[in-house]
């Protein structure tokens, strides 16, 4: 076992010493600028020591404070350039969104665990639009209005379970109920189930491979990223290989089976069944198989899940530690104005509620759920504010920085303040909103998410006093630390309980009214959306 260990790690120095020697410097540059600013480097390593372990885009923001807007970082001579502002952000990677749409190859979580079949991970290429044309199709602004039943749907069910789950007691776990929520709204869409139960099945294989995902993809966390050649290895001395092989694997069985029960169960409507209808009706050599398109539709499940989940948990830490601000009694005079206390807030009444809007926009500059977005690449040399971008920088776009820059946002970005997105009127202002991306990688599922988040909020802020949940010793409120969070693809708030208090006798009878929604014929739903479908 010993004489193992060693044997690999003198032939893992001696692939370091051979990869250093060997790599040539970098194609000439055309230009003498220089590199944008950055912490100061060493010596064939760069800066790879001052790499931030975990929550990058805390370290990112001091230095963005230091150097401005545009930082570079080298990392073992991979050029990282980090952007803080709105506008770099802009002008680099949607106005010269021709050179700046590609991703970093991340051989273990890309090439190893996806067979470089997942969208996000995907370089601008023509296999790449083609899944886009078919994500687009089904998520735009004017399909994703079609979905506003279905979410309307599984909102009630969420007051409904929260109004029994949460009533007199000492508070709730409060991820489980927003997940299945989530969770249940797109299986409906995508495959046309429901998810009953936070631990279904389904919903506890998605969770488990998007975790086993966010740890594959932390960038350069694994020596195969960097050097690929090590995949070689036998398998006794590269353990990832298995573990990726059977990630991919577990994946591909679920995604199918799931594509399987789409197309097989009912005659309702169902965006699996309207996918594969558009790849059908392509022909020649760019038709794309229908395994492919089975991992697509899994991976919007794995995109839309998280991130949607995570600003509702993060909506809910607000209320708890954002309260004194006075928002919450702001937007229930305005529901109490406009919704009244007989009836639940339903997507119609969105014009008439621009604070509730500017919640929605609030929680997701406060928490973008993706606070560092994804990395782009730029495919060719560019120059800009006399600086040199080299080819192939790794570009990421710290939507944390550019949600927290004072120019656009105005004062005190760390704290939670609904009015900016206001003007004197009380009207919506077109501010930049960071959370979703930029230009061609901008995520396609921003409406989507907008919907959900918009209708959940409103029902919620109707319904309950949302408080700290309580200790069962002592019966004191547990102080909800609203900086807390885990580090990776997403930054989700560490477990807490909250309690969720009727904020009358209105709300119980509203609620109980309607009921539990299981027994509602969810396929009719699927039918009316397949019906407007048509029409588009
Ligand atoms: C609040 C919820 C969400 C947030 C904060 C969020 C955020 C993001 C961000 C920051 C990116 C990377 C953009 C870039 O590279 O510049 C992204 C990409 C993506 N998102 Fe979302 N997203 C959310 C919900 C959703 C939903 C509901 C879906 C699908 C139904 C979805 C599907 C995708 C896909 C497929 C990509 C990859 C796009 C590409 O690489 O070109 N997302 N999202
Ligand atoms: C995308 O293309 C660039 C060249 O522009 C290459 O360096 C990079 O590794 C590619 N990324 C992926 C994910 O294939
Ligand atoms: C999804 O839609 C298709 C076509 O309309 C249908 O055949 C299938 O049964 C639907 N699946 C479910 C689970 O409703």
């Amino acid at each position: 076992m010993h004489s193992t260990t060693s044997a690999a790690l003198i032939g893992f120095l001696l692939l370091i010493s051979v990869y250093f020697v060997t790599r040539r410097p970098k194609a000439s540059s055309s230009s003498s600028l220089p590199l944008p600013p950055g912490p100061k480097p060493l010596p064939l390593i760069g800066n790879v020591h001052q790499a931030p372990k975990s929550h990058g885009w805390r370290a990112y923001r001091e230095w963005n404070e230091q150097y401005g807007p545009i930082v570079h970082l080298n990392m073992l001579g991979q050029p990282v350039i980090i952007l803080s502002t709105s506008e770099v952000a802009h002008d680099l990677l949607a106005k010269r969104g021709a050179i700046f749409s590609d991703r970093p190859r991340l051989f273990l979580a890309t090439e190893l665990a996806l067979k470089g079949l997942n969208i996000l991970m995907m370089n601008y290429t023509d296999q790449f639009r083609h899944h886009q044309r078919l994500q687009v199709s089904v998520l735009n602004a004017t399909p994703a209005a079609a979905y506003l039943s279905v979410q309307t749907l599984e909102s009630q069910q969420l007051l409904h379970d929260l109004l029994l789950g949460s009533s007199g007691g000492a508070g709730i776990d409060v991820q489980a109920p927003f997940q299945r929520t989530t969770a249940s709204i797109i299986h409906t869409l995508l495959y046309g189930f429901r998810i009953r139960d936070p631990n279904d099945p389904v919903l506890r294989s998605v969770v488990k491979l998007n975790e086993e995902f966010s740890e594959f993809i932390q960038v350069g966390a694994h020596i195969v990223d960097q050097f690929p050649v090590l995949n070689h290895l036998p398998g006794f001395l590269a353990p990832w290989k298995a573990t990726a092989e059977n990630h991919y694997n577990t994946k591909y069985a679920l995604r199918m089976e799931n594509f399987r029960r789409a197309l097989e169960d009912s005659d309702a409507w169902n965006i699996s069944k309207q996918l594969k209808k558009t790849v059908e009706k392509d022909d020649g050599r760019d038709k794309m198989p229908l395994d492919e398109l089975a991992f697509e539709l899994g991976t919007m499940i794995d995109a839309a899940l998280d991130g949607t989940t995570d600003s509702l948990v993060w909506f809910v830490v607000a209320c708890i530690t954002q309260g004194h601000q006075g928002f919450i009694a702001k937007a229930r005079a305005e529901l109490d104005a406009v919704v009244g206390r007989d009836r639940l807030p339903r997507p119609e009444d969105k014009p008439q509620l621009p604070y509730i809007t500017a919640i929605v926009d609030e929680v997701l500059r406060w928490r973008p759920a993706g606070p560092e977005g994804a990395p782009h690449l730029n495919r060719e040399e560019t120059t800009y504010n006399g600086y040199r971008i080299p080819k192939g920088s790794v570009v990421v776009a710290n939507i944390w920085t550019i949600a927290r820059e004072e120019a656009v946002f105005g004062p005190d970005t760390d704290d939670f303040i609904p009015e900016r997105w206001l003007d004197e009127k009380g009207e919506l202002r077109a501010l930049p909103a960071p959370a979703f991306g930029y230009g061609r990688r901008t995520c396609p599922g921003r409406y989507f998410a907008r919907n959900v988040l918009w209708i959940i909020v409103a029902r919620l802020l109707w319904s309950f006093e949302i408080n700290a949940g309580l200790s069962e010793e002592t019966g004191e409120p547990i102080p909800v630390d609203p900086e807390a969070c885990t580090y990776g693809l997403v930054m989700r708030a560490l477990p807490f309980k909250a309690r969720f208090i009727p904020r009358g006798p209105w709300v119980r009878e509203v609620i109980t009214r309607e009921g539990d929604t299981y027994s509602t014929d969810h396929t009719a739903l699927l039918r009316q959306i397949g019906a407007e479908f048509s029409k588009l």
